[in-house]
């Protein structure tokens, strides 16, 4: 399955998302490609990180792709591997659109407060363009860094909601399950680790992944270790 964390807007969460679940779909058993398609290079980074504290071995594969080389390149990964994962740049370019081109799964990550989802509508533009050749593609919404008041968590769902009906697409489904803003996310990346493999755990953060993995995994998501 290819997985795209994508959406033009930086700082949401969307290399946090693809490098939990490159690391948990391996823990699965699956062969793994992570593709950073960031010209930041923060997921090539995290797996350097991990890399040299796992002496040698993330446990999935990395590569750094641009523009369209991530459509083409990607598609003639795809085969060598049981999973591939995107981790986008936040704007709308070639790779954007490169990634939801071939994704079966495209993962939005939004933040509470109606600001930050302004630019899921021009998001929605692409998402649409690509469905014209890419019929099966399924967008899921998660919400990030969720509130612990649920006031703000909500009036964003619902723009999401608002925007996704407006725009007359529906296609966009909101996740059930959504991240809280916990300091275990942050820490974990800088670590070259995941919030399950921190000691001490976050269990409730260790929950919200399990818990997003479940819902773009269902298959796999009992074999994780
Ligand atoms: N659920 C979360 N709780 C706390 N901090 C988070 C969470 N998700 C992401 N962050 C932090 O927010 C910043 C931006 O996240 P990142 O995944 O890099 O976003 P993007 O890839 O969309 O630019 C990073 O410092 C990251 O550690
Ligand atoms: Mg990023």
């Amino acid at each position: 399955m290819i997985v795209a964390c994508g959406g033009i807007k930086g700082g949401v969460g969307k290399t946090t998302v693809a490098v939990h679940l490159a690391v948990l779909a391996a823990a699965a058993g699956r062969e793994v490609l992570l593709i950073d398609g960031d010209s930041q290079g923060s997921a090539s980074d995290f797996t350097a990180i991990r890399r040299e504290a796992r002496g040698g071995d993330a446990g999935y594969s990395n590569v750094q792709l641009f523009g369209a080389s991530i459509r083409a390149e990607g598609l003639r990964l795809a085969p060598k591997y049981d999973e591939l994962i995107i981790d986008v740049a936040g704007r709308d370019s070639a790779g954007q659109r490169a990634a939801i081109a071939i994704a079966d799964i495209v993962i939005l990550p939004f933040l509470p407060g109606s600001f930050d989802i302004w630019g899921l509508e021009r998001t929605i533009d692409i998402i649409e363009e690509a469905r014209a050749y890419n019929e099966n593609l399924r967008t899921f919404a998660l919400l990030n860094r969720a509130d612990p008041s649920d006031r703000d968590n909500i009036a964003a769902i619902n723009t999401v909601d608002a925007i996704n009906t407006i725009e007359g697409v529906g296609g966009i489904q909101v996740l059930r399950s959504r991240l809280g803003n916990r300091k275990a996310f942050r820490s974990a990346s800088g670590q070259g680790l995941i919030v399950t493999e921190m000691k001490p755990r976050d269990e409730k953060a260790v929950a919200e992944i399990r818990h997003l993995f479940s819902e773009i995994f269902p298959e796999i998501h009992a074999a994780v270790k």
